[in-house]
């Protein structure tokens, strides 16, 4: 058995890092909460930051930064063109990526849109292990279509297996010979896969997909959001890298893609940014120009120069295997009390987040009732925990008469950010969790009694079902 699977026997893991500036969380009653959830209409987007105890909405730019990341802003090189931060952080990001052309944009979904404006449009298809929302979005709206390569134990939430995030690579290359390379103009894969349940992809796998890419001349882009997490995951569960250092994976990793699109609101740890990087001259031109009239020259991106600094020093840090260890472990630790307690989760825990099973945690709440949502709004009733429906309500369709055409899986995710909780504030997400799974019975189902015709989980209305 792999030795992560026999871990709960080590020592505590504390955080590798001292508290040194702190921001106070505002405790409410029950009573409080109930109300706060009738204002607005039982969605959690809808709440403000301030009702809410411990915030596990996203991962995504809610990191806290090191003391060398604040002295970093105050360096940041605020000149219009050719900052001295720029040049930091684009050496940075050439060490790390090996790529050569490194173009900054305000957030990941700002460098997916860059891409494929210029690669999508009408009959070009886009694989992928599993698209994230955004990155799919980008390439519908350029005409294109987003099409998902997850493997078969990737689809089931309850297998256990090491790299539940890889591509289906039988499939992806039956696809390519289906369609013709020549609707193909690039290939992604998503580290760790975010969609499947924040789960990693192997470096065989992503040597196996780059061999396809080449065979069939297309080029393979990472989407690189969670790059550090699934190298630490490579160390861990992948033979023959146990003793290799994550730098090094890390780079492995990036050796076999020819571009990238990355949010740097994840594995570099800071709250804004992100990047795209390319190694084809052509395209790099097309992009910067583009760049200039969607975020700004391309020594800045719609990033300050500041930002630019604190991404530098951020994706130094986050290659730091201390850091790493405790970050996979304490989400791993969450999911194992979890599941020793009998709450049905995705298995295994994912690097950035837990998925619950709603289907299970609520089995007679009906999908077109959303147990999802009813998890949810438990968390948040009984413990103040804000997570976040990721089943029918995101995304649920409709059909020709109006029936809910429900999601794959019905999940609440619970997302960790990075160096912003302890051990006991996890503890206490445990107890809370554990408690509304004991509540199940009592637990109702939603209606929606309003909704956006896109993206309708941002601001969608419920009520509960008496
Ligand atoms: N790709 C992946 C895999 C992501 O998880 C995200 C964002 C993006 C791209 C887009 O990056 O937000 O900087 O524009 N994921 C966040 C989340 C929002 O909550 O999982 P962005």
């Amino acid at each position: 058995m792999h030795p992560r699977r026999t871990a709960i026997n080590m020592k505590t893991i504390i955080e590798p890092f001292k508290i040194k500036s702190i921001e106070p969380i505002n405790f409410t009653t029950e009573r409080e909460r109930e109300a706060y959830l009738r204002r607005a209409f039982y969605n959690m987007f809808l709440l403000p930051a301030e009702e809410v105890l411990i915030d596990l909405l996203t991962d995504s730019g809610t990191s806290a930064m090191s003391a060398r990341q604040w002295a970093g802003m105050m360096e940041g090189d605020e000149a219009y063109a050719g900052a001295k931060s720029f040049f930091r952080f684009e050496h940075k990001v050439r060490q790390l990526t090996g790529l050569r052309y490194i173009i900054p944009t305000h957030q990941g979904r700002a460098a997916e849109k860059i891409l494929f404006t210029i690669v999508g449009g009408k009959g070009k298809y886009i694989p992928n292990n599993s698209h994230f929302d955004t990155t799919r979005a980008n390439i519908e709206f350029s005409g294109a279509e987003a099409v998902d390569f997850p493997t078969q134990e990737g689809r089931d939430p309850d297998v256990i297996a090491d790299f539940k995030g890889n591509m289906d690579v039988t499939g992806l290359e039956e696809f390519i010979v289906r369609v013709g390379a020549t609707n193909i103009p690039l290939c992604m894969m998503t580290v760790t896969n975010n969609s499947g349940g924040g789960q990693p992809v192997s470096m065989q796998n992503i040597r196996e997909t780059k061999a396809v890419c080449t065979k069939h001349g297309i080029p393979l882009f990472l989407d690189a959001c969670r790059f550090a997490e699934n190298a630490y995951f490579i160390k861990k569960r992948e033979k023959g890298y146990a003793d290799v250092p994550v730098k090094d994976i890390v780079k492995e990793m990036f050796s076999y893609a020819d571009g990238s699109t990355m949010s740097a609101k994840k594995d570099a740890i800071v709250n804004m940014g992100g990047f795209l990087a390319l190694n084809d001259e052509a395209l790099a031109t097309q992009a910067r120009n583009l760049l200039i009239v969607t975020e700004g020259f391309p020594t800045y991106g719609g990033l300050a120069g500041r930002d630019l600094e604190a991404i530098a020093q951020g994706l130094e840090e986050v290659l730091d295997e201390h850091y790493l260890h405790y970050r996979i472990r304490s989400v791993e630790y969450l999911g194992e009390r979890l599941s020793t307690a009998g709450v049905p989760i995705l298995q295994p825990p994912g690097g950035h987040a837990i998925y619950l099973n709603a289907k299970k945690f609520l089995p007679h709440v009906p999908v077109e009732e959303y147990p999802g949502q009813s998890v949810v709004v438990e968390l948040y009733r009984l413990g103040g925990i804000r997570s976040v429906e990721i089943g029918s309500v995101m995304f649920g369709k409709y059909d020709q008469q109006g029936k809910l055409i429900p999601a794959r899986m019905e999940l609440v995710r619970l997302a960790i950010p990075r160096r912003v909780y302890t051990q006991s504030h996890i503890d206490y997400v445990i107890e809370v969790v554990i408690e509304a799974h004991q509540r199940q019975n009592v637990l109702k189902g939603y209606r929606i009694i309003e909704e956006a015709p896109m993206l309708r989980h941002f601001t969608a209305k419920f009520e509960p079902i008496a």
